[in-house]
Formats: structure tokens, C-alpha cells, sequence
């Protein structure tokens, strides 16, 4: 459950019968909430007002246990729709991290999808698998975790219809992406610099598998809506990372902006 006290802080607990929550404000019996409707506020022993409500996949994502840092909510959001994944499709990912592309991944392509996750560290391949079926409450159907390098693996998972990548060297798995996704299939890539932005799109382009390379960067602004007080908030993340997406196409087609 996420439980958000009146100044804002969120807590996210499991519930078991017995147990106890502890805040500075006093304590609250998971038993008062087990079987309580979401929405509701609950006291604790000292009175302090919480509010009770299931946490979205955004809430889990951003406090899940981690390995890897994160695709941030709002990223993940941007990168399952620049994929344009649907259910039914087959999709690779990589790597793993603490799996949060695999959780957005997953609840796209349902029903009938499948996920070819890489990850080449076991220990975060384990947390991303427990962040998963603990997200899902069981092993989704679909999911294929497999411990070891993508560069190597991409080319026994397909034909794939989509290629999502979150990793250090993305440039590498070009040359297999570009075996084993279909022709019109999508790579969309997260990379956090612009040397990576550079070396990427020079790969895709000098490849001929893949036409259409677009780079976006992702930003968002909160506001802050109170009142007469309608404005910016004043502290905002100022970087997360780059989108490159890319078709694949049947020979060399030039990306928007390079038309001569
Ligand atoms: C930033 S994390 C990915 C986080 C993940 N997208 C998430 O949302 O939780 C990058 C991961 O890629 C893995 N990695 C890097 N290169 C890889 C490769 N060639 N094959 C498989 N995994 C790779 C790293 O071990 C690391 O866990």
C-alpha cells in the first residue's frame, strides 16, 4: 500500500497481518488496513492523518528496490509509445537494470506478448526478477529473463518487433537488432549523453537496416497550482536522457533533416 501523510511524504508498505508502521508520528497496525477500502484515511496512535491507496506502476517504479537507476515514470511512458508495443508483439529488451522498462514492457504487450529481457549482471537480473513478480504477484506470463550480454543473445530471440535498449553502448546491438527485428519493426534507445547520441545514430544510419532516426530529449516542467500562486515549480530535474527511435527498413533510407 502507499500511504501519503499530509505534508506529502509517500510511504510504500506490505501488508501483513501482525505487523506494524512506524512513522515519527506515531503507529499504525497493518490490521486496520487489511481489507480497508483504497481512498480511505487512516490515524495513527498519535493521530497523525494518512492516506491509503494501492500504488500506480509510477509509485512502484520510483520506490521498488534497485540495482540499476531507473527509467523514470514519465520516460517510460514516452519510450512504450515511441515503440508503439502492443499486445501480441514479441520485444527485446536490455539491459534488465531493477527491471522498470520490463514492468511498463510487460503490462503493454499483455495479452499474449512476449519479453526477451538481457541483463549481464545476475545479482541485478535477480532484483529485477523479484521487482517483477512482485509488481505482477506472480511470474507474468511472457517474461524470458535472460542472464547475459545482449550483443551476443539478440539474435537467438527473433523475429522480434521491437527493440527497446537502455544500456551503456547501445551502438553495439545494432548489427544484430538489425537481423532479428522485422522490416518496420521499431529500436528505441535511452542514452543519457550526447557523444552516445552521436555515436548511436551514426551507427543506425551507416547500418542501411534502419531509416527514420529521430532524437528527442526528454524534459518535464511540474507547476506548482495553488491559488493565484500558477507557476513553474521552482526546483525541476533538469536531465534525464535522450530518445533515439529508428525503423527498420529494407536498405538505406535518410532520417529527417538529412533529405538533400
Ligand atoms: C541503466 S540500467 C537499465 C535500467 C532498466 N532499464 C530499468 O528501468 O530498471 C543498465 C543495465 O544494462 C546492463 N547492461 C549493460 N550492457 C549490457 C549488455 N551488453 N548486455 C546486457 N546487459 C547490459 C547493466 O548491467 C545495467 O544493469
Amino acid at each position: 500500500m502507499l500511504l501519503q501523510d499530509v505534508k506529502g511524504r509517500r510511504y510504500l508498505i506490505t501488508l501483513e497481518a501482525g505487523a506494524t508502521f512506524h512513522t515519527h508520528k506515531g503507529r499504525l497496525a497493518h490490521d486496520q488496513l487489511i481489507g480497508s477500502a483504497e481512498g480511505t484515511v487512516a490515524r495513527t496512535d498519535m493521530g497523525q492523518k494518512l492516506l491509503v491507496l494501492r500504488p500506480t506502476l509510477a509509485d512502484w517504479v520510483v520506490k521498488m528496490p534497485r540495482g540499476a537507476q531507473v527509467i523514470y515514470p514519465k520516460v517510460l511512458a514516452l519510450m512504450v509509445m515511441a515503440a508503439d508495443v502492443q499486445p501480441g508483439m514479441t520485444v527485446a529488451e536490455a539491459g534488465t537494470g531493477s527491471g522498470a522498462l520490463s514492468i511498463a514492457l510487460l503490462q503493454a504487450l499483455a495479452p499474449g506478448g512476449r519479453l526477451h529481457s538481457f541483463e549481464r549482471r545476475p545479482d541485478f537480473a535477480d532484483q529485477a526478477r523479484r521487482n517483477v513478480e512482485r509488481w505482477f504477484g506472480k511470474p507474468p506470463d511472457g517474461f524470458e529473463l535472460h542472464e547475459g550480454d545482449v550483443v551476443e543473445g539478440i539474435g537467438t530471440v527473433g523475429p522480434l518487433d521491437r527493440v527497446l535498449l537502455d544500456l551503456l553502448e547501445p551502438w553495439l546491438v545494432v548489427p544484430g537488432a538489425a537481423e532479428a527485428v522485422r522490416p518496420g519493426g521499431v529500436l528505441v534507445c535511452f542514452v543519457a549523453t550526447v557523444p552516445q547520441v552521436m555515436r548511436l545514430a551514426e551507427a543506425l544510419e551507416s547500418s542501411a537496416r534502419f531509416g527514420l532516426v529521430e532524437t528527442s530529449e526528454a524534459i518535464f516542467r511540474p507547476w506548482h497550482v495553488d491559488g493565484l500562486a500558477v507557476r513553474p515549480e521552482h526546483r525541476m530535474v533538469g536531465h534525464t536522457g535522450f530518445l533515439v527511435s529508428a525503423r527498420r527498413v529494407d536498405g538505406p533510407w535518410p532520417s529527417p533533416g538529412r533529405v538533400p
